[in-house]
């Protein structure tokens, strides 16, 4: 029988590790539903000492999620391990991921510790970690460039304190697939105790090789577990795509022979809304969740595709949750047919009053855009949650005047704390006007550091996504607004940049 391939999400923890990737506690739980419903088995959800607000998202998620198993990471020492378990209490099935670096580089120059010291950190921490779970994953951090000698010595004193995943860490995206496959399988070679355990690979993907690492993590090195994100969203240049795994193991079944629990219909509709709430677009080369993943531009193609499907194409679209733009929903349709779709779509609003805000919003977007999708949903459904998150700043509305030769001018009206205020301003252009109308009020002083637009369907019809990142005093934030004017789509992100500025929780990040 094929061995089962464990998927380990991480889009929640090292995902949200991007710059200005951060989310709410409710961004959050949608986002765990979805990874539910696309069957992984593991949801990092977070790491628990980081901030109050990554404890109650975990704590959140642990209560709501059934199917997964849920984790929290946690540096290796008891009061973070205390705290992660604290998260962890209403989980069904938890597991506690601890950490600390192995090579000789962290080890002398971030942590000024021995490795004497490394080793019994790392002792004690699994030791811990065991009072309050039985499944305790322990991760030599930056691993692949570790010593062997050492690394065999931490690996082996670990399972036996009872660790029972380990996780061979490719920290800094340094690792090359034949390499690392066979760094790992010389680990499980010599460490007396390595079959008491489940091997994992955590690849980033600083050289564009982490799924390849991760591959051959596998298939070299034998490791049973990946750990990956949505879109390979995470650090820097980001971890191992779940997206490419999945159909890579799915489709090359013939050279893999691994079994997966994933219900790859699900990858779209993932793909979207990690897209739509941290505000990173997905380019549309991307492999599986690309625009253009399984469009065919060439006449020989297309002819080829007409002639017999698999000529070109080597998995389905409608395999991995593509559909053609559906139009759902239209001006007449009423709130239960909404709700209906909302339900579909795997959204539970948390009261009555939000699902008749949404629908409020539904209302006013069907009277500007006669056809609704699914995504234009997604949007709306985001635009009402930050509605509710207490949020500082709501866009309330805005008149633009551009004219060639002349300079574009805006009048702004938002809302601060309930209080309507009405501010104008000229620029360059006229999301340079609507920026310098706010700013004319607010003085954040933040630095934009992106601004991207994205039609969220096809046709001219389609809503505009915009997001804005700006940068103040060290922390980068991204805000994300959608509307079929593209100039109040950028006046809702840029809001929404402000309010998530202004959200004071300071996040610790557990590798520093
Ligand atoms: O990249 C890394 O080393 C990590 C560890 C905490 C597993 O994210
Ligand atoms: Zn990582």
């Amino acid at each position: 029988m094929a061995d089962k391939l464990i998927i380990f999400d991480t889009t929640l923890r090292d995902g949200e590790q991007s710059p200005g990737a951060s989310m709410t506690k409710d961004e959050k739980i949608r986002i765990a539903k979805q990874l539910e419903r696309l069957k992984v088995d593991v949801i990092e959800a977070g790491f628990a000492a980081a901030s109050p607000g990554d404890f109650e998202s975990i704590k959140a998620i642990s209560a709501t999620i059934k199917d997964s198993i849920i984790c929290s990471l946690s540096r290796a020492n008891d009061r973070d391990i205390a705290r992660a378990a604290e998260a962890l209490q209403a989980a069904q099935r938890k597991r506690i991921h601890t950490f600390i670096a192995t090579s000789p580089l962290h080890m002398e120059k971030k942590l000024r510790m021995s490795p004497d010291q490394v080793l019994e950190q790392a002792i004690q921490a699994v030791r811990y970690a065991r009072n309050f779970t039985d499944d305790v994953e322990f991760s030599p951090e930056d691993g692949s460039r570790s010593e062997m000698d050492f690394l065999c010595r931490v690996i082996e004193a670990v399972i036996k304190e009872g660790a029972t995943t380990i996780n061979f860490a490719d920290t800094v995206g340094y690792g090359v697939p034949e390499l690392y496959g066979t760094m790992l399988k010389n680990l499980r070679e010599r460490i007396p105790n390595s079959d008491k355990a489940i091997w994992s690979v955590h690849c980033h993907n600083d050289l564009g090789m982490a799924v390849a690492n991760s591959l051959a993590g596998v298939m070299i090195g034998g490791a049973r577990q990946i750990e990956c994100t949505i879109n390979g969203l995470g650090e820097r240049a980001g971890n191992t795509a779940l997206e490419e795994i999945v159909m890579a193991v799915r489709t090359r079944k013939d050279y893999f022979n691994l079994e997966l629990g994933i219900d790859a219909t699900q990858i779209v509709p993932a793909s979207k809304l990690v897209s739509q709430i941290t505000g990173f677009a997905v380019q549309p080369n991307k492999a599986v969740v690309g625009a253009n993943a399984f469009a065919h531009a060439s006449g020989i193609h297309q002819d080829g595709i007409l002639k017999a499907r698999d000529t070109y194409e080597i998995m389905r679209a409608e395999d991995v949750g593509w559909s053609a733009n559906k139009i759902v929903l239209g001006k007449l349709s009423g709130r239960n047919a909404f709700k209906q779709r909302l339900d579909e779509l795997g959204i539970t609003l948390e009261s009555e009053a939000d699902v008749n805000g949404a629908f409020a919003r539904f209302k006013e977007l069907a009277d500007r855009k006669s056809e609704i999708f699914d995504e234009d949903i997604l949007a709306l459904v985001s635009d009402e949650e930050q509605a509710n998150d207490n949020e500082a700043y709501h866009f309330v509305s805005l008149a633009q005047h551009s004219e060639t030769g002349e300079m574009p001018a805006a009048k702004v009206v938002f809302s601060n704390q309930g209080k309507e205020i009405s501010c104008e301003g000229i620029g360059n252009g006229p999301v340079d006007a609507i920026v310098n109308a706010i700013e004319s009020k607010v003085a954040s002083g933040a630095e934009l550091l992106l601004f991207s637009v994205n039609a969220i369907t096809t046709g001219t019809q389609s809503q505009g996504e915009v997001t804005m990142r700006l940068s103040k005093s060290g922390r980068i934030v991204n805000g994300v607004g959608a509307d079929p004017d593209i100039v109040v789509a950028s006046a809702k992100a840029y809001l929404s940049a402000l309010n998530k500025l202004e959200s004071k929780s300071e996040k610790l990040n557990p590798q520093i």
